[in-house]
């Protein structure tokens, strides 16, 4: 049968990552998607920067926002990043252009998800976000068709790797924040902005897609209570061992029963105490990991990388899978016209 061509936008840490996945596994995606994925285009803002990858074979595209207008394209990769800019301009081409989209961008999608989901919806097209939250954990999957028949009565987790990388390395070895921080940056793993990082900004934006789909409420990103990591000090940490517990930067959306009786989202970034016996506590490194709850399946933890080229770009690649089997599915558990309202933003 015909490839599936795609177009790839952004070739930073994980857009190499992409490339080689696809390189390399080439013969095992084509059995399993039952057709070839084939790269056909790519473009970033830097033409001139060596990538470590061999980009000779690919059509190098000048205007980003323009690929999905191109006639030999089927699927557009977003890896550039930014809630708004290109990103955004060239998800809405490409949806309206009623190709399917790929992305790794979580702001985007906490801030304009339901907007591109509407597109998508319209178009009858395909729009993928599984490596916007958690790397390379399956954890929309999961979300939306391993847990279809539960109610789910919580969601949450260690949803930004530098942050933990940052925590149980001052943990392990007393070093202070901004030393560590570098090194969190150096491997690649923190926002090209680490205040995103560090001021629980990243896990926020997961935290919004992770609550739509497990809850099927309008995402709603301004509604989440965020409470970064900067502050903390080295002692906060040696003190809490003392009492038992680690600190992590926790992202938890939960149900509560208000006073009127009726069921609310709460959502919530903040550094949390954990207890040496959860299994939380012993997640380390860039390590990302999510707790789901549901009525029937009881609780089960995702684990794995939540960042790093390799994890990000299987999470990609997984989706775009899905879209050479003819798998488009719906982006949220639900379609976008049966979400249900936002929860009421906190005072
Ligand atoms: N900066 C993010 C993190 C990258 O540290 O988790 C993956 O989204």
């Amino acid at each position: 049968s015909e490839p599936l061509r795609i177009a790839l936008a952004g070739l930073g840490t994980v857009g190499g990552g992409v490339i080689r996945l696809i390189e390399t596994n080439a013969d095992l995606i084509a059995r399993r998607a039952e057709r070839r994925i084939e790269i056909v285009a790519v473009a970033a803002r830097d033409r001139s920067k060596d990538r470590g990858v061999d980009l000779s074979r690919y059509a190098w595209e000048d205007d980003m926002t323009a690929m999905a207008a191109r006639p030999d394209v089927d699927v557009v990769v977003e890896l550039v990043g930014g809630s708004d800019g290109p990103a955004l301009t060239l998800a809405r081409n490409t949806l309206a252009a009623g190709k399917d989209l790929v992305t790794a961008n979580k702001a985007m999608i906490a801030h304009h998800g339901l907007e591109l989901a509407a597109l998508a919806e319209k178009a009858d097209a395909a729009l993928k976000f599984e490596a916007a939250v958690a790397g390379g954990i399956p954890v929309i999957k999961s979300l939306k068709e391993g847990m279809a028949a539960n109610d789910i009565k919580r969601v949450y987790g260690i949803l930004n790797g530098t942050c933990n990388y940052i925590l149980s390395t001052m943990e392990d070895t007393g070093r202070d924040f901004a030393d560590v921080l570098a090194e969190a940056q150096a491997k690649g793993y923190a926002e090209a902005d680490p205040t995103f990082d560090i001021d629980g900004i990243d896990a926020a934006h997961k935290l919004a897609i992770l609550s739509s789909v497990a809850f099927g409420t309008r995402m709603d990103f301004k509604s989440v209570t965020t409470r970064g990591i900067r502050r903390l000090l080295a002692a906060d940490i040696a003190q809490a061992d003392v009492l038992g517990y680690y600190i992590r930067l926790i992202g938890m959306a939960d149900t509560e029963v208000d006073a009127s009786g009726q069921r609310r989202l709460v959502q919530r970034v903040q550094p949390h105490l954990v207890h040496r016996d959860h299994p939380l506590a012993h997640v380390d490194g860039a390590t990302n990991a999510v707790v789901a709850e549901g009525n029937f399946v009881g609780r089960l933890l995702f684990q794995g990388a939540g960042a790093g080229d390799g994890p990000t770009a299987s999470a990609v690649v997984a989706d775009l899978i899905d879209i050479a089997r003819g798998d488009i599915g719906a982006p949220f558990s639900i379609p976008v016209a049966e979400l249900g309202e936002a929860p009421a933003a906190e005072t």
